[in-house]
């Protein structure tokens, strides 16, 4: 979905059961045809009680869930998938793969952990140290061909990564994840994925709470009548990043999927570009 149409709409429509997130209003298109929500719940370091955060969550209204074998949560979101009864094929499913591994057994073994037969998007979880790390991509485009995995990408990758990657194997990811907020963000980055056919999704859209009490963004959501957190939230989807905010507890679940009942104006969103600092939790963006 091209970023100025992101659909202002009604929580109500939004969070719907019915309305199952997954519309052609409510998501991106994947080069698989599959559809992407335009939000998803992270699950690094969600609470060790895996599977009722997951209910709760579902039952709230998110429909995807970003999971990789190191957060220790595949099981419990199996586990919760089948619990709270939800169709499949109405929930999008991302995970990642080490660089190392064989992109397709270590695909196989998260979904053995989630007892599911696909995923909608596996990554390969970090940028290569040298190389592209071909041999897992290699590995996640044979998923794909098996019926494994409907769409691939990347995370972390730096432009000149991405086209390494492109240029050893032919295949474009069809995601780059990567640590994205008003706060640290690459404007380049953001025209060398639009120019591509790159979906950027955000990790650490909140900036792990660490500039949610910043006092210009402060005052700027209190104008919309809105929390620091649904700011930073709507200001990547009005870019057309996908973000993925981890939430342990219910209200910040809750108030993370109502951004899709105002709009910040241009000149708000220019102002919050501007925050940019390359703030990054882990001390640099390691895709800049
Ligand atoms: N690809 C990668 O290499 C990579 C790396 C890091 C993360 N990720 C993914 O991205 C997801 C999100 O990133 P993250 O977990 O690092 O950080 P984040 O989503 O930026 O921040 C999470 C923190 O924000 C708090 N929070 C959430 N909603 C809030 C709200 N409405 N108001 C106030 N505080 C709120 C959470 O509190 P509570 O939990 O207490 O509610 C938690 O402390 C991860 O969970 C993971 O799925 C991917």
């Amino acid at each position: 979905m091209d970023a100025a149409t992101q659909p202002v709409l009604r929580a109500d429509d939004w969070l719907s059961r019915e309305s199952s997130l997954l519309t052609p209003e409510t998501c991106h298109a994947m080069p698989s045809g599959n559809r992407m929500p335009l939000l998803g719940l992270g699950t690094w370091h969600l609470t060790h009680h895996t599977v009722h955060s997951l209910c709760s969550a579902l039952e709230l209204g998110y429909r995807m869930i970003d999971t990789s074998a190191d957060y220790h949560t595949q099981r419990g979101i199996g586990e919760a998938i089948r619990a709270c009864g939800f169709d499949r094929d109405a929930l999008y499913i991302v995970t990642k793969v080490d660089p190392e591994e064989d992109g397709y057994e270590a695909t196989l073994a998260n979904l053995a952990q989630m007892k599911l037969n696909y995923a909608d998007l596996v990554l390969i979880h970090r940028p290569p140290k040298d190389g592209s790390h071909e041999k897992a991509w290699e590995g996640l485009r044979r998923a794909k061909r098996e019926g494994l995995v409907h769409d691939i990408g990347v995370s972390s990758y730096s432009i000149g990564q991405i086209e390494e990657l492109v240029y050893r194997t032919g295949e474009m990811p069809a995601v780059n994840q990567v640590e994205w907020s008003p706060f640290g963000h690459s404007p380049s980055m953001l025209d060398f994925c639009r120019d591509n056919g790159i979906l950027i999704q955000s990790w650490s859209p909140l900036t792990r709470a660490e500039r949610l009490n910043d006092n210009r963004v402060g005052a700027m959501a209190a104008r919309y009548g809105k929390t620091p957190a649904q700011l930073l939230l709507r200001w990547n989807l009005q870019l057309g990043v996908v973000p993925l905010p981890k939430a342990n507890h219910v209200q910040h679940q809750r108030d993370n999927l109502h951004v899709f009942d105002f709009e910040i104006t241009p000149v708000d969103m220019i102002k919050l570009g501007a925050l940019n600092e390359h703030y990054s939790a882990l001390g640099r963006l390691l895709y800049v």
